[in-house]
């Protein structure tokens, strides 16, 4: 197992549409997905997608909310060819941030439920729905696949700032948390960690 260099925003890469992967249980991706787990687990984060390490593939991983709660042994979900419904129209506004744009966090909109489906490593079908944060990550990460970094999904860029600024967007936190407790059956999510990271 090797660590991967993980792309910084502004590369290329990180715009691109990536590729479909014809086998998912071909060699290459089998050592690719080793790599990127060991990559993920140094960088501490809680997603990665393969664009991140250079490789313009559709091949995601994420924690979901039971292997977050089953550190340090934790395993991540991998994701091959993603596929995202949302299942309603319900959106959250939540913190995120990125490998890929080290020290920054932002206040993104997001399905608050959404069915996805892919392929696991072993080619099998993985079928499933997610909310809050798990919701979050899986979008925030197919985002990836299709050149998308979570800054270009924020309505307003005053709410992108410094880690340590993030002080200063308590407000707009309580606020989103306030307008999504208004709403039936809307969970705030203003929680703690973010996508990625
Ligand atoms: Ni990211």
């Amino acid at each position: 197992m090797a660590l991967l260099k993980i792309a910084r925003m502004g590369h290329p890469v990180l715009l691109r549409p990536a590729a479909p992967i014809e086998d998912p249980t071909a060699e290459p991706v089998r050592r690719l997905i080793g790599h990127m787990q060991e990559t993920m687990r140094d960088a501490d984060g809680i997603g990665l997608a393969a664009p991140q390490v250079y490789q313009s593939l559709r091949l995601i991983l994420f924690l979901d909310a039971e292997a977050r709660d089953e550190a340090p042994g934790r395993a991540p979900v991998v994701l091959i060819n993603p596929e995202i419904e949302p299942l309603d129209d319900t959106l959250e506004l939540g913190l995120e941030g990125c490998l890929s744009i080290p020290g920054i966090r932002g206040l993104v909109p997001r399905h608050a439920r959404i069915g996805y489906r892919g392929q696991a490593p072993d080619g099998q079908t993985i079928e499933r729905e997610a909310s809050g944060l798990h919701a979050r990550v899986v979008q925030h990460e197919l985002d990836h696949l299709n050149g998308i970094l979570f800054p270009m999904r924020m309505p307003d860029l005053r709410q992108l700032a410094f880690e340590s600024e993030l002080r200063h967007l308590a407000a707009a936190v309580a606020q989103a948390a306030e307008r999504a407790a208004g709403e039936p059956d809307a969970e705030p999510d203003t929680g703690e960690p973010e996508a990625d990271r």
